[in-house]
């Protein structure tokens, strides 16, 4: 009983210099500049990277198995952007839409694939080979409706 009559001062006190400090905080939050994330941009060498392999049909099968595993969840099963976690996420790239990849050069879609875009699109990273990469490539170009 006497303990907690001598902590109430100290409490009170520590709630007083608790609301200044809130304030700081949001006064500094508030002056942050909302800035818009940074451009996305893919070095000039890698989109000038040519592809080495043909879109053969091996190319094209060994890209579609690894699509299966790692992009249809998102891309759809036939690429139209429609896969089961694309509820959640905005703009997963159609690869039907004859204008989706268009103007991007094997090597800058090669980039993407390694090193993800954005927030939602991630990257393959370490977990796939070149040659993996590049069969992919070939795979979401195949997937265009002319
Ligand atoms: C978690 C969901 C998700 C997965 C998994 C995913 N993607 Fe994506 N992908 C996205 C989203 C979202 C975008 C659009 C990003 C943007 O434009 O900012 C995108 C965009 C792309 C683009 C076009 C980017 C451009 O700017 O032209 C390519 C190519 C692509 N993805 C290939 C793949 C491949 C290949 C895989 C599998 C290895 C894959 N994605 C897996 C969500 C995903």
């Amino acid at each position: 009983m006497k303990k907690q009559i001598l902590n109430r001062p100290a409490l009170q006190k520590s709630s007083l210099l608790f609301i200044p400090a809130l304030l700081f905080a949001f006064a500094l939050w508030a002056q942050t500049p909302k800035q818009p994330p940074a451009e996305y941009k893919i070095p000039p060498e890698a989109a000038a990277k040519q592809n080495p392999i043909k879109p053969s049909a091996e190319s094209l099968a060994r890209g579609k198995k690894l699509y299966g595993y790692d992009c249809a969840m998102c891309h759809g099963k036939d690429g139209d952007g429609k896969g089961d976690m694309a509820s959640d996420i905005k703009n997963v790239t159609d690869f039907t839409k004859s204008q989706a990849l268009k103007n991007r050069t094997d090597g800058e879609l090669f980039y993407i694939i390694r090193n993800g875009k954005g927030e939602d699109m991630p990257p393959e990273g370490d977990r796939a080979k070149d040659d993996d990469i590049w069969h992919l490539v070939n795979y979401v170009r195949s997937l265009e409706k002319k």
